[in-house]
């Protein structure tokens, strides 16, 4: 089935009238679209959207993406401490088979019995007796991922996992990942946007040759690149006043990307988010799971699979973020603390 988005009228602008949402054509128990929704922000105290938020807006988000034809929905055992998979598991209800759920497990203690406890507790949680994928959230500097397979084979033996993925995972760590499983880790869940591209130095190319996924996580960089932050309009929630691309100096450095990203908008009828979303999704691999505050939002983001980038336009969004060279490393700390206490 291919969705028609139908009428869609968005307070976010850009090109929000007919669109069809895209999937990958590889096998899964239900197809991916190119464009998820990502849902820390469901239930979570550090993005501060508050109890309205999670009591209601976030669960018309899910309808909503789900009536676009969204099937990848993807949360964390982390996120909010279990309430994001909550909200998530009671919005998407019924709707249950039309759903790739993705949750993670973060792996504090990998042994077999408690990654088995856990994925039982998550699918609990999201009222599923499958989780469509099941991924580790982060590498276990101390645990090697024998560990942490066994439990994964486990619970694909007795089909409580249908995919196992990883995220912020080497590529040495990722194929390792798969030795020890013996088939396939079908996804690695790692930051990619236009203002990080290090995961085009080799996920990408081993992805798209191996038929695996790369799950871009804050493809629109925490919202920098929806255009709407600047020096006197900064983001005043912990994610960001901790992230340092919202630093006042980083933001400025980001004026000539954000200059590019309105120009190829306005060749397409779009916003600036839309483009970032359409760019990252260039690449045949790659689906993106962008959070969102709003269901405008979201019905904007879910438009944003429609958009074909020309050759030009990638590569002038490309330049563009070579360009864009952020304050990194040491010098960031003194700075974040003094915007944040400023
Ligand atoms: N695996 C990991 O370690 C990891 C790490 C981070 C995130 N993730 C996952 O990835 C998901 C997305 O990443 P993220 O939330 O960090 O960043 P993101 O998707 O780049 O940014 C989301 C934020 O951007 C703003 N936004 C969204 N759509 C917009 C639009 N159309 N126009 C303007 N602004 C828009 C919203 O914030 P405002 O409206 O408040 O500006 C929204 O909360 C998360 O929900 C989570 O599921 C995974």
């Amino acid at each position: 089935m291919r969705t028609v988005l139908a009428n869609l009228t968005s307070e976010c602008g850009g090109k929000a009238d007919t669109g069809l949402m895209r999937y990958l054509s590889i096998d899964t128990v239900t197809r991916i679209s190119r464009i998820g929704l990502g849902t820390w922000q469901f239930g979570s105290r550090e993005w501060g959207y508050g109890e309205s938020y999670a009591g209601q807006e976030a669960r018309a988000i899910v309808r909503r993406a789900l009536e676009l034809g969204v099937t990848l929905f993807d949360t964390a055992e982390i996120y909010g401490f279990g309430r994001s998979e909550r909200i998530l598991g009671e919005a998407i209800g019924g709707s249950r088979e039309s759903a790739f759920l993705a949750t993670k497990i973060f792996p504090l203690l990998p042994v077999a019995p408690v990654v088995e406890q856990r994925a039982v507790a998550s699918a609990n949680r999201l009222g599923t007796h499958r989780l469509d994928l099941y991924q580790v959230h982060q590498p276990n500097p101390l645990v090697r991922d024998g560990t942490i397979m066994r439990g994964m084979r486990a619970l694909q033996r007795v089909g409580l996992v249908a995919e196992v993925g990883v995220s912020n995972y080497s590529l040495e760590r990722w194929r390792a990942a798969e030795a020890a499983l013996g088939s396939r880790v079908l996804s690695n869940q790692v930051r990619y946007s236009l203002a990080a591209r290090s995961p085009e130095r080799d996920l990408l190319p081993f992805a798209e040759s191996s038929g695996r996924v790369v799950i871009a996580y804050s493809p629109l960089a925490q919202g920098l690149l929806s255009g709407k932050y600047h020096g006197a309009s900064r983001p005043v929630n912990r994610v960001r006043t901790g992230n340092p691309l919202f630093l006042p100096e980083n933001l400025e450095r980001a004026g000539d990307l954000i200059a590019t990203l309105r120009e190829v908008a306005d060749a397409h009828s779009a916003t600036p988010a839309q483009i970032a979303l359409a760019w990252v999704i260039h690449s045949p691999a790659v689906v993106a799971i962008p959070g969102a505050s709003s269901v405008e939002q979201l019905e904007s983001n879910v438009a944003a699979a429609d958009i074909e980038l020309t050759d030009g336009q990638d590569q002038a969004l490309r330049a563009a973020s070579d360009r864009f060279q952020p304050i990194t490393g040491p010098p960031v700390l003194p700075r974040l603390l003094r915007a944040r206490f400023s």
